[in-house]
């Protein structure tokens, strides 16, 4: 009786790469590829430190939008003339709030804007300020629109509200460049948005009546 063939244990010996019949000769290393190959990891590094000095100084100020909102209004005129044109003359109280903990923010190119109707009639600004952390600042406005040309829709708008409700809706808008200040390094600049619907009752002694405020960037 035969024995059973003997079963092969070893695995196939290895694919062997022939290396030696597919490369071209050896080159030296070109010191442009090597300069190029330490600018790109030095790249990397400032731009992972970069990130992470970002993400501290984010966890450490924690910072925050700050807000624009309306205190008061006093609507001391609101009128047509005889050629249907809008005249108001109301005094504003805005109120710009840093809650920051850390942050001191700077506001400049301060913008406020007046709305009737969808309708810009007037703008004024207001000298640009510093503003300290927890701090709430109160900037008065007095929006002036003397004789100002707007639809037809615009002046119904305003004799609707003082004639069926006794009050008139406005929007005022606050649009101002924000400079934050982190420490002593480092200072980020964003523009800011405010728009705050406001109703007011009727003049000469016209007083807020609401206001809904938001801020965005
Ligand atoms: C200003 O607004 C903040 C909230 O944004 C409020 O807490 C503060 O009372 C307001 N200040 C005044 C004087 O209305
Ligand atoms: C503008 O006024 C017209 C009426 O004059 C009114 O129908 C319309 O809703 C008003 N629009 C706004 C945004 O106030």
């Amino acid at each position: 009786m035969k024995s059973p063939e003997p079963v092969h244990t070893t695995p196939p010996p290895p694919y062997r790469y022939k290396h030696d019949q597919l490369e071209r000769p050896r080159q030296r290393t070109n010191p442009l590829g090597w300069l190029l190959a330490v600018l790109c990891a030095l790249l990397w590094a400032i731009i992972v430190i970069g990130g992470l000095i970002l993400a501290i100084a984010y966890l450490v100020f924690q910072p925050k939008t700050p807000r624009f909102g309306i205190t008061s209004a006093t609507l001391n005129a609101a009128y047509l003339d005889t050629g249907n044109r809008i005249n108001i003359d109301m005094s504003i109280l805005t109120n710009f709030t840093n809650s920051n903990h850390k942050v001191d923010v700077f506001y400049e190119d301060i913008t406020i804007n007046l709305y009737l109707n969808n309708t810009i009639i007037s703008t004024q600004s207001i000298k640009s300020f510093n503003e300290r952390r927890r701090m709430a600042d109160i900037r008065n406005v007095h929006m002036i629109a003397s004789a100002v040309t707007a639809p037809a829709s615009v002046g119904i708008w305003l004799k609707t509200g003082l004639v069926n409700a006794n009050s008139v809706e406005f929007y005022v808008q606050g649009r101002f460049l924000t400079k934050a200040r982190f420490g002593n390094l480092l200072t980020v600049s964003y523009w800011l948005h405010g728009l705050c619907k406001i109703v007011v009752s009727a003049p000469p002694s016209g007083v807020l009546m609401s206001s809904q405020c938001r801020t965005k960037k």
